[in-house]
């Protein structure tokens, strides 16, 4: 018997049609064809995403060891899906992020962008990735080129992109009106770039003035709109997110929020929203990965995660969002003792030495990322007890419920 198979991230059988059930014109591109079946890979899949940094000492410098800043984490992500990875300062947040844009090169493991593996990518086939995958970073001062009008930096995607733009640019085109497709016909590349560079200004709620000025010449918030304004440029499919907010203050966190909200919907983007704050996390993330010395230690919905977190860590890091009732004596969680170094990580459970649940067993064995049996929405934790334990213990309860 003839099947197609047509199957998203995560592959259902009752996703399976016969051939005439499916409109073979509605196949895209996205889709890879195995022999009769076609399989739509998600948008971004990591297995086993390893990171390691070589510690170098003495004159001659030799390698005595390594920093296990990544180890052994796996995910998916899909198309418009945003999901936030949180945890301490030095957990390997931004070693993640970086690795999806081979900004690091992995050490093992595997990252599949639409189908396609980053780690093994020439410079070719990178450079053509980062039109659709995009980072913006905690401090958009240093990643702005403070010698350059906001101009230039906007125009910059378009002549680094240009001759792989062309196509996609013309498809764009002919899909605008009649009066669109006329003026874009007459318009000289650079004045192209021009209207680009002020329809992304005002996109991100700048002034087509701000083209003249240099980014010393903006305010913090205003700087990442800049930021914001470059990442979109080529219309990605994903940007990372990198702390983008941290360095704000709250009124102008949720204005950013906010507009990173409003592209998505529009663009159909999908986020990696990279923060300390669970409170942030929580009202833009369909679904979050809690990090702790490198690894995953629970993943669910963001719902979920807040009204019954799995993993001790999760619980402790939920326990610190502050709460607004003045009357009422937060229930924090403190974790005993500093992070361990991720040079030397901890036997067995990495959280041990700070989990205030830990018994024998935790020192010894390690606990997997196993998918919880309960009947919340399909989470993983990485602990032995966690069914046992019936977290939350705190005041992770009235947080979930706000
Ligand atoms: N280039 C590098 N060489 C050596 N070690 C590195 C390098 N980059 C990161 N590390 C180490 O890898 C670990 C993870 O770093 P990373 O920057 O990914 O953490 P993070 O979770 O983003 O922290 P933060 O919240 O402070 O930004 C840290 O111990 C860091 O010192
Ligand atoms: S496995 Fe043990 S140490 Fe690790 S989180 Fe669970 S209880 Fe704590
Ligand atoms: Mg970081």
């Amino acid at each position: 018997m003839s099947f197609l198979a047509r199957l998203g991230g995560g592959c259902q059988m009752n996703d399976i049609k016969k051939r005439n059930e499916i409109d073979s014109e509605n196949v895209t591109e996205n889709e890879i064809y195995i022999e009769n079946v076609s399989y739509i890979p998600p948008l971004l899949e990591v297995q086993g995403l390893t990171k390691l940094f070589p510690v170098k000492q003495g004159i001659i410098p030799r390698t005595v060891g390594q920093v296990h800043a990544v180890d052994d984490i796996s995910f998916t992500l899909e198309r418009g899906e945003t999901l936030g990875l949180v945890g301490e300062s030095g957990c390997g947040k931004s070693t993640v992020g970086k690795s999806l844009l081979r900004l690091v090169q992995p050490t093992h493991g595997s990252v599949m962008f639409e189908g396609r593996d980053i780690v093994g990518m020439n410079r070719g086939e990178l450079r053509a990735l980062r039109r659709d995958v995009q980072i913006i970073f905690q401090d958009p001062f240093e990643s702005l080129n403070s010698r350059h009008t906001v101009r230039k930096i906007l125009s910059e995607p378009f002549i680094i992109h240009r001759r792989g733009l062309k196509a996609e640019e013309k498809q764009k085109d002919e899909q605008g009106t009649e009066a669109e497709r006329k003026q874009n016909e007459t318009l000289s590349p650079k004045a192209e770039r021009e209207k680009k560079v002020c329809e992304l200004l005002n996109r991100v709620g700048l002034d087509e003035s701000a083209a003249n000025r240099y980014p010393h010449e903006f305010s913090g918030g205003q700087r990442q709109r800049i930021g914001i304004a470059r990442a979109i440029a080529l219309k990605p499919k994903l940007i990372v997110c990198d702390e983008a907010v941290s360095a704000l203050d709250v009124s102008v966190q949720s204005q950013i929020v906010n507009l990173l909200l409003d592209l998505q919907q529009e663009m159909d983007l999908a986020l990696i929203f990279i923060a300390h704050d669970l409170a942030v996390v929580k009202h833009v993330s369909d679904k979050i990965a809690v990090m702790y010395l490198g690894q995953i230690v629970e993943t669910s919905t963001s719902e979920d995660i807040y009204r019954a977190p799995k993993h001790p860590y999760t619980e402790a890091l939920i326990s610190a969002i502050p709460v607004a009732d003045p009357t009422r004596r937060p229930d924090r969680i403190v974790l005993k003792g500093d992070v361990p170094s991720p040079i030397f990580p901890p036997s067995g459970c990495r959280f041990h030495t700070r989990c205030r649940y830990a018994l024998p067993r935790c020192s010894e064995e390690t606990p997997l990322l196993e998918l919880a049996t309960d009947n919340s929405s399909g989470g993983s934790a990485a602990c032995f007890f966690w069914e046992d334990l019936k977290l939350p213990h705190s005041q992770t309860k009235e947080i979930a419920s706000k």
